[in-house]
């Protein structure tokens, strides 16, 4: 079933290197922000690099996140929870809703090479308790740097991709395939995000020791 992919936080970094990519693989992409002027202004910055056939829309979280049941969240850890508390009463049953957040220390003053502990294990599993019931999180795209996807190329990278519900893990592995050069991977019980959380720390120090950006993980010796 195709659904529009509404992208809280979408404004960010991360959002509009997902949305850029998504819209060019021809989905309906809602770009979501705290202000609704800002996610417009977003959405047709996206319209202008794909074109006009671009299905690319900008509205405040809430709004974006009621039109319908694939969300993914784009936001600095230190928001996070606060932004899902928000979004509670919008968020529908049956809604798979894909984290992307990476508790980095950065988010709270630190350094971006570090990751927070969290009381639930992962930022992801501090999502699933907040969701209401019947909704799915996944956790996805945390080793994708979004400097590759606002690029051209392919983004050569993997994107291990854990939930405890796994009709809810294939729709974020579809979504990830839909980007070029990407690779889902099935990372098992939702938990397993904490480890792929760490990743994206250590790939961000490796982007600064050899003085690059795009810096990602492929993962071998399976089909
Ligand atoms: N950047 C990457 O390469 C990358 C890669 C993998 C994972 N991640 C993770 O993905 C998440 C987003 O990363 P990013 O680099 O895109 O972050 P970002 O650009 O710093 O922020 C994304 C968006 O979050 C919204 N936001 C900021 N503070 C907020 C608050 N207090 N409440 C609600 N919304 C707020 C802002 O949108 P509005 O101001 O428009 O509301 C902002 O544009 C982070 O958790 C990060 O660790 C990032």
């Amino acid at each position: 079933m195709r659904r529009a992919i509404a992208i809280l936080g979408g404004t960010g970094a991360l959002g509009q290197g997902l949305a850029l990519r998504w819209a060019r693989a021809g989905e309906e992409v809602i770009i979501g922000s705290r202000d609704r002027g800002r996610a417009q202004a977003a959405a047709q910055s996206i319209v202008q690099l794909v074109g006009p056939s671009a299905l690319v829309s900008g509205m405040e979280n809430s709004a974006a996140c009621a039109r319908t049941k694939l969300c993914v969240l784009t936001v600095p850890f230190g928001s996070q929870a606060a932004l899902l508390k928000e979004l509670k009463a919008v968020l529908q049953a049956g809604t798979v809703l894909i984290d992307a957040t990476v508790p980095l220390a950065a988010s709270v003053g630190g350094r971006a090479t570090r990751v927070l502990g969290v009381w639930q294990g992962s930022a992801a599993q501090q999502s699933a308790e907040l969701v209401p019931p019947g909704v799915s999180v996944v956790a996805a795209f945390h080793n994708i740097s979004s400097d590759t996807l606002h690029r051209d190329a392919a983004v050569e990278c993997d994107s291990i991709i854990c939930s405890d519900d796994e009709q809810a893990r294939k729709i974020a592995s579809e979504l990830a395939e839909k980007i070029p050069g990407v690779r889902a991977i099935d990372g098992g019980k939702l938990e397993n995000a904490r480890i792929v959380e760490q990743i994206t720390a250590l790939l961000i120090a490796l982007n600064i020791r050899y003085k690059t950006h795009g810096a990602g993980i492929r993962i071998t010796g399976i089909l």
